[in-house]
């Protein structure tokens, strides 16, 4: 990122580049320990509440679409950037992006530490073929050497691809789609007479900057590959997913000293808050169908038997009866039938969910508005005249009510004709002879 900048003042740092600056550096100052990530997590950036779980939105607002999260310039000084709140301790990090067009915008994958260690993705918006890598240490900003551009196979702003950073205590490697681009080993940027080789625990910083402002140095925007016109725009970086992988398993990281070598970092042990925040916003509130498998298989059973409360009623008296030999006294019996009481209810509960979501019923009487997705019937409805036979969503259960030999003129709805699963009696069997049957428990 600041390749650009080797011709400028620092002081025209900050206001420019969201992405690299630090609220305390810690070569010279004592500073707070770094939150580590300390997992490995997959950040789908399609929603704005993943990105406020994990990251800061440092610079303008983002928004959000079918192609990820949105980093647009509208106009002059727009630059929308996040930031992870934690950190990782060597790691790699794979992004799913698109970059913007027009001349002179850079879209950017920037992973910067407190004493500005960084390596770098740049994307210059007016260059559809070649991304650019880079990297910095200790904000050694002196260094006209490191930029290294590399072909992208199609239009990297019209197509996503998969830029990553493997970075160890011995190597740092680019890769564009998995092929590894460039090494940098640690040798080589420690050289005899500096030190760069990036090495502290690093945030990630995704976003969109104009290199073309008019306002700022001719040197940047000639690496930015000019001016950029405002009134062409907007501008906008997309980005799908970034891949996170913490090499470092612990709460936070601490700088032992003021050398900025990795070896004065200490991982603390113990429980990120910054996973735990990622898992206690990820904990599913369970889909229907989640909670349908997680049902005992006598509620599923009774679900499938159709006719709701009732088939439950049916399924827990043919229990009853079932188990009723084996069962002495009344205590007993009273428990047995709290239990199927309790599952009746259950079963009631989750029926009610389940034909609030259209899932496993059917519009007894008005065959055209099914269930789409039924468990244990189809959605739809099924005329015989049509060579389409229903397929049972309930496992090992054929559907055959629809039968030719049948006089049944269309059957909507259904779980196959077993006899073992128990059935309401609102569900009963094809009979011929019938002009339409629909069967089970009622939509709502
Ligand atoms: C601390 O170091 C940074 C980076 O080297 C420098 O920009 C800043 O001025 C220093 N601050 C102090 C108080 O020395
Ligand atoms: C994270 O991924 C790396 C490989 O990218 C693997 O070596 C490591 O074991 C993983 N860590 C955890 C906690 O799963
Ligand atoms: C975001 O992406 C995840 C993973 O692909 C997906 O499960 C989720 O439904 C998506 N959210 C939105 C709002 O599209
Ligand atoms: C993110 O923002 C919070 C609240 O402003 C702040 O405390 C925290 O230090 C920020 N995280 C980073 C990594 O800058
Ligand atoms: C894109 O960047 C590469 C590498 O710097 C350069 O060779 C090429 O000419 C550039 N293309 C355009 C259209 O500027
Ligand atoms: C991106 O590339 C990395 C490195 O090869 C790979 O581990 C990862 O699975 C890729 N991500 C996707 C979504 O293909
Ligand atoms: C900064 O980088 C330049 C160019 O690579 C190098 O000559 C110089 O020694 C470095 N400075 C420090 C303090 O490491
Ligand atoms: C920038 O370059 C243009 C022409 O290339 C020149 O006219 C102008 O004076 C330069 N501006 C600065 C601030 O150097
Ligand atoms: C870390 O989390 C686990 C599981 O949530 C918990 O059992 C353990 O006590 C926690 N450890 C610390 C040090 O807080």
């Amino acid at each position: 990122m600041r390749s650009a900048f080797f011709l400028c003042a620092s002081a025209l740092l900050a206001p420019v580049l969201a992405q690299t600056w630090t609220t305390c550096n810690p070569l010279n100052s004592t500073c707070p320990n770094d939150p580590a990530l300390g997992m490995n997590y997959t950040f789908h950036l399609n929603e704005s509440s993943t990105v406020t779980t994990s990251f800061n939105v440092t610079a303008g607002t983002i928004s959000y679409g079918d192609e990820g999260a949105e980093f647009t310039i509208n106009k002059q000084g727009d630059s929308p950037t996040i930031q992870s709140q934690f950190y990782i301790f060597f790691g790699s990090v794979s992004v799913i992006m698109k970059a913007a067009t027009g001349q002179g915008v850079i879209s950017s994958i920037v992973l910067e530490s407190d004493d500005l260690d960084e390596v770098d993705w740049e994307f210059m918006g007016g260059n559809a073929t070649h991304a650019e890598t880079n990297y910095f240490g200790k904000g050694n900003t002196t260094a006209y050497d490191r930029a290294i551009y590399y072909p992208v196979d199609t239009d990297l702003r019209e197509n996503f691809h998969n830029y990553s950073v493997v970075w160890t205590a011995e190597k740092l490697e680019w890769l564009i789609d998995s092929n590894v681009v460039r090494t940098l080993t640690y040798a080589d940027a420690n050289g005899e007479t500096y030190d760069d080789y990036p090495q502290t625990p690093m945030t990630l910083r995704l976003g969109i900057w104009a290199g073309g402002d008019p306002s700022l140095p001719n040197g940047t925007i000639e690496w930015a590959g000019g001016l950029t016109d405002f009134t062409k725009g907007p501008y906008t970086m997309y980005v799908e997913s970034a891949e996170v992988n913490d090499y470092s398993t612990g709460s936070a990281y601490e700088w032992t000293d003021k050398t900025g070598d990795w070896q004065s970092i200490k991982v603390i042990a113990g429980n990120s808050t910054a996973a735990e925040a990622i898992i206690k916003a990820e904990t599913p509130t369970l889909s229907t169908a989640q909670k349908f498998a997680a049902l005992p298989q006598t509620t599923k059973l009774a679900v499938y038997a159709g006719s709701g409360a009732a088939g439950a009623l049916l399924l827990g008296a043919f229990l009853f009866m079932c188990c009723r030999q084996r069962r002495a006294g009344r205590l007993e019996r009273e428990a047995y039938n709290a239990k199927v009481e309790k599952e009746r209810q259950d079963a009631y509960n989750e029926q009610m969910e389940l034909r609030e979501k259209g899932l496993g019923g059917w519009n007894n009487g008005e065959v055209a508005h099914q269930g789409e997705d039924a468990l244990g019937g189809w959605g739809g409805t099924h005329a015989r005249s049509t060579d389409e036979m229903p397929v049972s969503k309930l496992p090992n259960h054929y559907v055959d009510e629809l039968r030719p030999s049948d006089s049944v003129s269309s059957y909507s709805g259904g779980y196959g004709n077993s006899s073992t699963v128990p059935r309401s009696p609102s569900f009963p069997l094809p009979q011929a002879g019938h002009g339409a049957m629909n069967g089970g428990y009622q939509r709502f």
